[in-house]
């Protein structure tokens, strides 16, 4: 996919509590091309919204990176002052946050929220700001009317492509997103989607989308990124991992989600919790959830990502299905009719 956009690089980041240091993001690496769309996937806990702020250096106060780097078009931003960081954010780089729909400020106009965030980074006339706006609006079909409405005023998905159109007014190279279509329905998330996917086309920057719904990644990623208890247990094309899964928290999570497009299928999801960050198991921290662990799954360090040629790596020392990983059959896929 071109030149490297992003370059992550052995990341560990976490939070600082009363109990512990809980690692939310355990020794990650990956690495991301211009206009190139990552599709990040996993449970609820798994490190995703924490990755996706420490790339922004947008963490809280009791949540620090502890090592390793984040290159942005080859500048680490884990080691920039926050003088640098506030040049680079939102100019290069944006983020529409998980339920950002409700963080839009309820007693300013669209039109105003829009060239507010002009003009916290541009020094550009009002007339030009409004321009941009308006212009933004266009680009996420919004009719520039709605300028003057308030936020209540929308629907929810309408609030939506407004935080979008306001992640992208300073045309940034990349754009992260953080389950951004969560609180929609199925309809609206798809018309979402591919909105973000067609103005990616049209203005080229790249796309970290993050979700824990894997189903709605598979057809727009170039690549999918799958977390796991922080760690990334499996990386590579997005339509090769989701047709062939090379790690068995892939597959469970695969069977968690109805497909929008593909046939009935059952639905068996992934029996178990994840486990507590503040002191996750040894060894590979599925393996007391997944149905082909061996015993030796569950020692020693977590295993890491290893590249098993074609772009493709996974976390799972027995990568194959059927093959070493395959301690038992995977589960036949259920006749036409399996439920929903
Ligand atoms: N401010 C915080 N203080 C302490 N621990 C936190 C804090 N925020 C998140 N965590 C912990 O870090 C881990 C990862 O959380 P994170 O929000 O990154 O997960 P996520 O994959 O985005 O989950 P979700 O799908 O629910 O958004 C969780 O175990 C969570 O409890
Ligand atoms: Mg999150």
């Amino acid at each position: 996919m071109g030149d490297t956009m992003l370059e992550i690089r052995n990341l560990s980041a976490g939070y600082a509590t009363a109990k512990g240091f809980v690692r939310a993001v355990d020794d990650v690496s990956f690495s991301l091309g211009r206009g190139e769309f990552l599709g990040v996937a996993g449970e609820s806990g798994c490190g995703k919204s924490t990755l996706a702020y420490a790339i922004m250096r947008l963490l809280r106060d009791n949540a620090r990176i502890e090592s390793g780097s984040a290159l942005f078009k080859g500048r680490d931003l884990a080691a920039m002052t926050a003088a640098e960081v506030n040049a680079h954010r939102w100019t290069d780089m944006a983020m529409v946050f998980q339920s950002a729909m409700n963080a839009l400020n309820p007693v300013l106009s669209v039109g105003e929220q829009l060239t507010d965030a002009v003009h916290a980074h541009r020094s550009v006339s009002r007339a030009e700001a409004e321009a941009l706006a308006a212009e933004m609006l266009a680009l996420v079909d919004i009719h520039a009317d709605r300028l003057k409405s308030y936020p209540h005023q929308l629907s929810g998905g309408m609030r939506q492509r407004v935080m979008i159109a306001m992640a992208l007014i300073l045309k940034p190279e990349l754009l992260i997103m953080d389950e951004p279509t969560t609180a929609l329905d199925v309809v609206v998330q798809r018309s979402i989607i591919e909105k973000i996917e067609e103005l990616r086309r049209r203005l080229g920057f790249s796309v970290i989308f993050i979700t824990h719904d894997l189903s709605l990644l598979v057809e727009i990623s170039d690549s999918l990124g799958i977390m796991y208890a922080g760690r990334m247990v499996e990386y590579g094309p997005a339509a090769e991992l989701f047709n062939d899964p090379r790690h068995p928290y892939t597959e469970g999570l695969m069977n968690s989600f109805p497909s929008l497009t593909g046939p009935l299928r059952r639905m068996d999801g992934i029996e178990g919790r994840t486990p507590d960050l503040l002191s996750p198991p040894p060894g590979c921290r599925f393996a007391p959830r997944c149905r082909y662990a061996r015993p030796t799954c569950s020692a020693g360090d977590p295993p890491r990502l290893e590249p098993l040629g074609g772009g493709r790596l996974s976390a799972c020392p027995y990568p194959r299905r059927g093959e070493a990983y395959g301690c038992a059959p995977a589960a036949p896929a259920a006749p036409e009719g399996g439920s929903l």
